[in-house]
């Protein structure tokens, strides 16, 4: 069990909190631990769910470092300021291991596991029953049709997508995801909360991709298919979107920095559904560099090569609890790079 404090606190009297107010996110991941941060945040009372205690201590680590960044920001020259912060949105957060028991009085569960639809259908299943009838249901999903995640509950119009982004607590971003059972009253709750938890929001309907990565997700593998006809280099095809479409990443970098595994399996998963549209066909070169576990930024390579101790020093660095460890750890990638500083990006 996680030692975040169970909530003493009342809060501010908004509609929006009068109609959500208990949050229960399941899944303490890159994706839930960020949700049940900003849903603290805005004065939700949060259950995270894990699989088990040693997970939920990860996610406890990151969301307390994570809020101790956002105290810092917000609170620059007030240390007494930033810790009352931190202290009270710790105080709105709480673990379980036990997702039928972490919804009892839940006013929306946000569900945020593996990307998995028997997975996913399991846990609504035993959620559908442990919840009271009131609960909404949302599930984060980046590329499953939230009708069929919906289809082994009953409480269809009490469900939808609420998409965030990565990193959460930074991207400003909330898809909401409507499904033509949801109710009307549904689907002005969720957007109440979106804003509640300062979120900017748009809704869509239950599309694959919903809206940005179903322009995003074909736009990378279109770069891709031009850099694997030969058409230009990957250096030449991102320097051209970021000087000539103002975007600040070029494409083959986004695909990096997204992760080829999530990339390939999210088109895979398009193109077995539908295998008419070409703008869903998975690209050869992408497969090839998951085969390899050439997996992007976060493995040091994919399109690009990567200064590691960097990348290990803004997302990792910070799991590291032990003192000792850190540093070798820290030594062991300062090696690394002085090994690899002739490759460095851009190739
Ligand atoms: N990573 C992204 O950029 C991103 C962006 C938007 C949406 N999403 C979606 O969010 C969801 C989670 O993605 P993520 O990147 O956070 O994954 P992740 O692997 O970082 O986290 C998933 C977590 O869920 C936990 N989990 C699995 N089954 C569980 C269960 N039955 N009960 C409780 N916890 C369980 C796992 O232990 C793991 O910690 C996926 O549906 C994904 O498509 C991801």
């Amino acid at each position: 069990m996680s030692s975040f404090g169970v909530l003493k606190r009342s809060f501010s009297t908004s509609s929006v909190r009068q109609v959500i107010k208990n949050v229960t996110v399941i899944g303490g991941g890159l994706m839930g631990s960020g949700i049940a941060q900003v849903a603290a945040q805005g004065g939700n009372n949060v259950t995270l769910v894990e699989v088990n205690s040693e997970l939920l201590k990860k996610a406890e680590a990151s969301i307390t470092n994570n809020l101790g960044r956002v105290a810092k920001k917000l609170y620059k020259d007030d240390p007494n300021g930033a810790k009352k912060f931190v202290d009270e949105t710790q105080s709105r957060l709480k673990g379980s291991t036990n997702p039928s028991d972490a919804v009892k009085d839940s006013d929306l569960v946000v569900e945020a596991i593996v990307e998995n639809m028997s997975v996913k259908h399991k846990l609504f299943k035993a959620l559908d029953e442990a919840a009271p009838p009131k609960t909404l249901f949302a599930s984060n999903t980046s590329s499953l049709s939230i009708g069929e995640i919906a289809a082994v509950v009953n409480r269809k119009d009490k469900f939808g997508g609420l998409h965030f982004f990565n990193p959460v607590p930074v991207m400003k971003l909330l898809e909401i995801v409507r499904i033509p059972e949801q109710s009307e009253e549904t689907y002005q709750a969720f957007v109440a909360w979106g804003k509640a938890i300062r979120k900017t929001c748009v809704t869509c309907k239950d599309t694959p991709g919903f809206i940005v990565n179903r322009l995003l997700v074909p736009y990378i593998a279109e770069a891709i298919r031009m850099m694997e006809r030969g058409d230009a280099s990957p250096r030449d095809i991102d320097i051209a979107m970021k000087l000539g479409a103002g975007y600040p990443m070029g494409p083959i970098e986004l695909a990096d920095y997204v992760g080829h595994d999530t990339t390939a399996s999210i088109i895979q998963g398009w193109h077995e559904k539908f295998p008419d549209n070409p703008l869903f066909n998975p690209c050869e070169s992408t497969k090839r560099l998951v085969q390899e576990k050439k997996l992007g930024v976060k493995t040091g390579e994919g399109y690009y090569k990567y200064n590691n101790l960097r990348y290990w020093l803004e997302n990792k660095s910070k799991d590291v609890l032990n003192k000792n460890e850190w540093t070798k750890q820290y030594k062991l990638w300062k090696r690394r790079l002085k090994i690899n500083q002739s490759k460095l990006l851009p190739l």
